[in-house]
């Protein structure tokens, strides 16, 4: 009997940093391009954000560009104007309402870029000058990213400070706290993997030197927010985005060990199993929090093709503390409701994943019930 009461599912209340959560169901990151001018939140993204808002729950915005170098995909919000604070304090209150905490995701995308989404056409930027060819979003559509250059190191240093600005305008959005974009081969990922940082710099060569710009960024965050209102989020052996790098698992290891001296708030991983947001190996372990879970101190929430089973699965093994739920929460947006009920999940559809209107965006069904719930 002990031991069943004892027992971890998804709504266990638990507590992340400083905060007390009634269930253990995250909203992650997700980039939906719904911004139609100076890439400032709006109406849509308000009822996007409050429709799967829930009490105690906690929600992680889509990737929110920190300067004017960070855009890769048009449409994509910023927090570096006065109008985008204007606009995410609208989302912000709106999740408060219901009660929601939520963490404004900080992102660079570095190299996964093109010189229309530069300021005055420049090339884009990143850890070093290695030819892709992944696909970024302009305003014409999707088309393959253009060469970068990398950073000079002195430029690096002014990132670090965007950083640190950005921080202080979530503050000011009324964010809850911030969570690091390290993931998915953006700016960040693109320092800390070998197969995109070549950098003969401070930043570039032994694991130490490539994890340095995260701590740096972290630290920015961490002296606005305090460590218990900052999270990161890493995609260890990911390979979305031409991702690479010649150990992942002493890279990773690493990375964590390090961020346990930040004392944060907690650790997001993305599941190697997924490619971007498409399954690889369906069905494969969750090995990149079994294998951190064992290293990082602090909680960790894991997220790549969690179903509720394989989510109640992962936290009976204490793997991870939280679990995100990327598409199902595009297509249900009383998720929680439907995971506390048993009900059957709607399906998502792809074609309006990214940019557009409300259609697929803020019309998604709530079930029948909910409203007497
Ligand atoms: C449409 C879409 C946009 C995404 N945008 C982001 C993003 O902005 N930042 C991020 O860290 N991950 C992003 N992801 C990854 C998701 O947060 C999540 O890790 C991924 O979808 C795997 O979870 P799932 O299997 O539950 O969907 C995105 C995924 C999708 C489907």
């Amino acid at each position: 009997m002990e031991n069943q009461s004892k027992k971890v599912t998804l709504f266990t209340p638990v507590k992340l940093g400083k905060f007390e959560l009634a269930h253990r169901i995250v909203l992650p990151p997700l980039t939906r391009m719904r911004t139609v001018n100076g890439f400032i939140p709006n109406d849509w993204m308000v009822e996007y954000y409050s429709q799967r808002a829930t009490k105690g729950g906690f929600l992680v915005t889509e990737g929110t560009v920190i300067n004017e170098t960070g855009h890769g995909y048009y449409g994509a919000p910023g927090i570096y104007t006065d109008e985008q604070v204007a606009g995410w304090k609208k989302v912000t209150a709106a999740v408060h309402e219901k009660g929601g905490i939520i963490f404004n995701q900080l992102f660079h995308v570095g190299r996964q870029s093109h010189r229309s989404l530069q300021p005055n056409g420049a090339e884009p930027i990143g850890a070093s000058a290695i030819p892709h060819e992944d696909l970024v979003f302009t305003q014409q559509g999707w088309v393959p990213a253009e060469p970068n250059r990398a950073l000079e190191t002195a430029e690096v240093k002014a990132l670090v400070k965007d950083y640190h600005q950005a921080a202080l305008r979530a503050m000011e959005a009324g964010f809850d706290g911030v969570e690091l974009h390290g993931a998915n081969g953006y700016l960040i990922d693109q320092f800390l993997q070998d197969g995109t940082n070549h950098r003969t710099d401070a930043y570039g060569g032994s694991m130490e030197n490539r994890v340095r710009l995260m701590i740096e960024v972290l630290e920015a965050m961490v002296d606005v927010w305090g460590s218990d209102a900052v999270g990161i989020r890493l995609g260890p052996s990911g390979t979305f985005n031409s991702m690479s790098d010649s150990d992942p698992i002493a890279l990773f290891g690493y990375a964590a060990e390090r961020l346990n001296e930040l004392d944060l708030a907690y650790l997001h991983l993305i599941e190697p199993r997924i490619n971007g947001n498409i399954e690889i190996a369906d069905g494969l372990e969750p090995v990149a929090s079994m294998h951190l879970r064992g290293i990082f101190k602090n909680k960790m929430i894991a997220a790549g093709g969690f179903d509720q089973a394989k989510a109640e699965d992962i936290l009976e093994k204490g793997y991870a503390d939280m679990v995100a739920f990327g598409r199902h929460f595009i297509a249900n947006p009383d998720l929680v409701f439907r995971f506390k009920n048993g009900i059957p999940l709607a399906s998502y559809d792809r074609e309006t994943f990214y940019g557009g209107n409300e259609k697929g965006y803020t019309d998604y069904a709530f079930y029948e019930a909910y409203a007497d719930a």
